[in-house]
């Protein structure tokens, strides 16, 4: 499936349900609406908007983008909203007039966003992964509770039809106890060199100020950022581990319902300072739960090269897979 497929495919399964007005507003609300402001709205912003637009209760009513090209390309969909560059701006000059927020930037402006919205006691629908830092996740799940806020992270994966199917599978005991988990992710977007010299100029349609946000000024480089370049690098994404992880890990994870890992262990390409150490095959190892074996091993692959098949994954009378699964094995060596 190709990137515009996955994210078509993925936003529409899912938002929708998780924003339905009756469950953000509760009972409470005078009218029966639901008003939503969009702070990114490119790309996989645009698909959140797509999808949660297509409920026929929702009223689009604010949107924000960084990127002019991006935000007018919203603001043809949905004239009747207002338009901004800083959400800042938008959440105050607007707070009365929207009841839910959806945050679809690059991720290290996950958390200063839904923190604003939240703080304004807004439901926040922010995207995947939650945040850049784990302190950030936990001061937005501390906030959501004491506010009592209606909130979800943009793993659509946790609402799809396999989800449930491998947790029954699981939980039911029809695969038996688990010994070892195999996940990966061969995905290969964005930036992966060394920190660029020099600067570009900032195309006239990019606020890059706002895009650089809360993180350390830096030049502009055409094709190493926005858009959608930034998702390895330290300073803005959480490398694919955290980009891909985050779905990947979801379903096996909770079904077995683990907790935190006793040892874990990384091979990787030399690191940059810059991006993360991509290519990554991490060794985890879980005290055993009621679904698993003593000890449950769990082995993550990433970067290209990451294996698609193994041998643990084949099942009975597949022989037409052989072939595949021989040739992938030539591709890496794995534990
Ligand atoms: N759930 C999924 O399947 C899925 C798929 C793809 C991306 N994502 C997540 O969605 C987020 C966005 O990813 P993307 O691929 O669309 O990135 P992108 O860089 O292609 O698009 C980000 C959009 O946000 C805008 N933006 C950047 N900074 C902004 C700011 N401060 N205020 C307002 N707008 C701002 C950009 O101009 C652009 O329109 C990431 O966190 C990513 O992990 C989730």
């Amino acid at each position: 499936m190709n990137k515009r497929d996955f994210l078509k495919k993925s936003s529409l399964g899912a938002v929708g349900v998780a924003l339905a007005p009756s469950i953000v507003m509760g009972k409470s609300r005078p009218h029966n609406r639901l008003r939503t402001a969009h702070i990114g709205v490119g790309n996989m912003g645009g698909a959140d908007l797509e999808a949660i637009s297509s409920h026929k209760l929702v009223d689009v009513t604010a949107l924000c983008d960084v990127d002019g090209n991006n935000l007018a390309a919203a603001k043809k969909l949905h004239p009747k909203a207002r338009i901004f560059t800083d959400y800042r701006v938008m959440l105050q000059e607007m707070g009365g007039e929207i009841d839910a927020v959806i945050v679809s930037t690059p991720d290290h402006t996950h958390a200063p966003a839904s923190m604003m919205a939240m703080q304004m006691n807004k439901p926040v629908y922010c995207q995947k992964p939650l945040t850049h830092h784990v302190s950030e996740a936990r001061a937005m799940n501390k906030l959501a509770k004491e506010k009592n806020l209606v909130t979800q992270m943009g793993i659509q994966v946790h609402s799809f039809y396999d989800y449930k199917l491998a947790t029954l599978l699981i939980q039911s005991g029809i695969i038996g106890k688990v010994h070892t988990v195999r996940a990966w992710s061969p995905k290969n977007w964005g930036y992966d060199g060394a920190a660029p010299e020099g600067s570009d100029p900032v195309p006239a349609t990019l606020d890059w100020n706002l895009w650089l946000g809360t993180s350390a000024e830096r030049p502009y480089k055409e094709g190493v950022y926005h858009p959608g370049n930034w998702r390895k690098l330290m300073d803005y994404g959480c490398g694919t581990l955290g980009d891909m992880g985050v779905h990947i890990f979801d379903t096996p994870y909770n079904a077995l319902e683990l907790d935190v890992p006793r040892t874990i262990k990384n091979e990787c390409r030399k690191p940059t300072g810059f991006g993360f150490p991509e290519n990554n095959v991490v060794t985890y190892e879980f005290p055993g739960t009621k679904h698993t074996a003593e000890t449950l091993k769990w082995v993550w692959y990433d970067g290209l090269g990451a294996p698609e098949m193994h041998e643990d994954l084949q099942l009975p009378g597949a022989e037409n897979k052989k072939s595949k699964k021989k040739s992938l094995q030539k591709r890496r060596k794995r534990p």
